[in-house]
């Protein structure tokens, strides 16, 4: 039986178009899931639209429409970039859908029933752009004159012209009284620090994790679910006059789209539960995995696990008295957070005034997909904050994909026809090779006749990346195949066959010289093309293997890696990957 895989990325907020922070993010989910795809696992990737808020509301009457039309119209934008870029999730959700309602009320009135939720009055300034409270150390001044932003401090005093604002929106934050609903997060203090403790690979990375822990052992509130005056969203089932908000709305998303996945009946209205892909992790089948950025972690490492344990009742107050000291019930629960931090566009925060601004589709159209993936995920390590520096970019694309690997699948390509073979090439030295290849006690590099030109052998190059692949650690993988690269670039040129061509008694070495190059490209191919599937498919047809992307992604990868191929070179190959020049 196949492993189940689950990535998901966080929902989008559906005003704007998504931005390079919003496709950092979709980019990196994608790559992880081709990978766990192509590896033979029953893979699922979700990504959708954030869309309860009283935003909407506002901003379609601005555009005279319904609000559900107004809707739609940013659901079809932000389809249109992901699927601009190929990204291959498989479910796209939407919070205003039917199936969404239906879960977040059976949750909510579960959490009520079993008292996790009450009734309260609240308090405080509400920023409505955020969707999120505000308390005094959240806020800045602004001079109503100047529009001038500086830090609230004692000397200064709110007058006529300074205001409190919120620092991302710089509007006034409402003042709200209302009666909301809390969700009772201290019950589960102790429950989560136990689950931290029993999952120390919870939150990657380790120094993030840490702050959460800290966070958590330090001081948990219950916070508000609810809203009064909002009237978009979902009604609470116990309360018609409430609306839930943000998190419970925005969290259980994951969950929809396994307990009511894209399997709808003929008419389009009832569900059809498929099998509940998110199931009781007894046996370890499933792996969930959050990715996300680092100033929505705490809402996923904390809010989540405890509201998912209130729903699936893993933990009661009575177990308190009766069975403190028994082992917790933990399943159900994602088994990983993947976070990441911010970057800056040429050491500055982008901002149209600056012009540094990274617009992913106008950006990939000037240059091309495979210049940005390639920079946003080979310059820095995922877990920091870094730079994108522009420049950088186009230099790293030009040596790595341009010269690099382009030169050496060019040459491979021309080389071979050349030789105008007609069967194909092949080599049958690699026989022994390829039987030998995954079967360590048997592995003997003899059979690989160059095991002295090229330092290193595939079999260690595939294990490495699949160890840096599986830990996530995108920017090791692409490094590790780029050097292994211009580990064969220097075989070529070693080697010279162009000179040995001219020679017939050395048309049999440079047969296997080029096989090697071939061979050794193809086994890169498929380790690049989680990242760059258009233009690793396009590779393989360079090389005479006719429709090996939709061979990659339905048969067992480690049996195509050592699956014995004829390269039939009968055309020269387009320019896959043109150079750049920097600005
Ligand atoms: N709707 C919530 C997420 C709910 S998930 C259950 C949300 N949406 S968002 O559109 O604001 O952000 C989504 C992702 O984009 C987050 O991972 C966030 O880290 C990333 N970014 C959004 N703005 C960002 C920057 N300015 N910089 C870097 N990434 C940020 O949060």
């Amino acid at each position: 039986m196949k492993e189940k895989f689950y990535i998901t990325t966080p929902i989008y907020y559906w005003n704007g178009i998504p931005h390079v922070w919003h496709f950092y993010t979709s980019c990196i989910a994608n790559v992880i899931y081709k990978y766990n795809k192509i590896y033979w696992k029953d893979s699922r990737f979700t990504t959708g639209i954030d869309e309860n808020s009283q935003k909407a509301v506002i901003k379609a009457n601005e555009a005279g429409m319904e609000v559900m039309d107004y809707l739609d119209s940013m659901a079809i934008e932000h389809k249109k970039v992901w699927d601009y870029f190929n990204f291959d999730y498989t479910d796209f959700i939407r919070t205003t859908s039917e199936r969404h309602h239906k879960v977040v009320r059976e949750v909510l009135q579960h959490c009520f029933d079993k008292w996790d939720i009450y009734e309260w009055e609240y308090e405080g300034m509400y920023c409505v752009w955020c969707e999120s409270f505000k308390k005094d150390e959240d806020l800045v001044f602004r001079n109503k004159t100047t529009n001038e932003t500086f830090p609230i401090s004692d000397k200064v005093k709110e007058s006529d012209n300074i205001e409190k604002v919120c620092p991302d929106h710089l509007k006034k934050p409402d003042t709200i009284k209302e009666k909301n609903y809390f969700f009772r997060l201290t019950k589960y203090q102790t429950w989560l620090e136990e689950f931290y403790q029993k999952n120390p690979k919870f939150v990657n990375p380790d120094f993030r994790y840490n702050e959460v822990k800290a966070f958590v052992s330090r001081w948990l509130e219950d916070f508000s679910i609810s809203r009064e005056t909002n009237t978009f969203g979902i009604k609470l089932p116990f309360d018609d006059n409430q609306v839930t908000y943000v998190w419970f709305d925005a969290l259980f998303n994951y969950y929809t789209s396994c307990k009511y996945s894209r399997a709808w009946n003929k008419e389009n209205t009832d569900f059809v539960d498929e099998s509940d892909f998110w199931i009781k992790k007894d046996n370890n089948s499933l792996k969930v995995l959050h990715c996300i950025g680092k100033d929505i972690m705490r809402f996923h490492a904390i809010f989540w696990p405890a509201m998912l344990a209130s729903y699936f009742d893993l933990w009661k107050e009575i177990d308190w008295v009766l069975h403190f000291d028994e082992e917790k019930d933990f399943s159900y629960l994602p088994d990983e957070i993947l976070t990441w931090g911010y970057f800056t566009v040429d050491w500055q925060k982008m901002s149209k005034t600056i012009g540094n601004v990274i617009e992913p589709i106008s950006y990939s159209e000037k240059y091309n997909k495979e210049l940005l993936t390639l920079y946003m995920l080979s310059a820095f390590t995922i877990w920091r904050d870094w730079d994108y520096d522009r420049k950088d970019a186009i230099l790293t694309y030009n040596a790595k994909l341009a010269n690099n690997f382009w030169n050496l699948l060019n040459r491979a390509v021309v080389l071979t026809m050349k030789l105008d073979l007609e069967n194909g090439l092949y080599s049958d030295i690699y026989e022994n090779w390829y039987s030998s290849f995954y079967d360590q006690s048997q592995l003997n590099y003899n059979n690989n006749p160059f095991e002295w030109d090229i330092q290193w052998s595939i079999k260690f190059y595939n294990e490495e990346y699949s160890k840096y692949l599986s830990n996530y650690n995108l920017k090791d993988s692409l490094d590790l195949s780029f050097k292994f690269l211009d580990e064969l670039n220097n075989f070529v040129t070693k080697k010279e066959p162009w000179t040995l061509m001219k020679d017939d008694s050395k048309i049999e070495e440079v047969k296997q010289i080029l096989y090697t190059i071939c061979e050794w490209l193809r086994q890169v191919s498929m380790n690049l093309y989680p990242f760059f599937p258009e233009k690793m498919s396009e590779v393989f047809t360079s090389l005479g293997l006719v429709g090996y992307a939709e061979k990659l992604e339905s048969w067992e990868f480690e049996a195509l890696r050592v699956e014995k191929v004829i390269y039939d070179i009968k055309e020269k190959a387009p320019i896959l990957f043109e150079k750049f020049d920097l600005e």
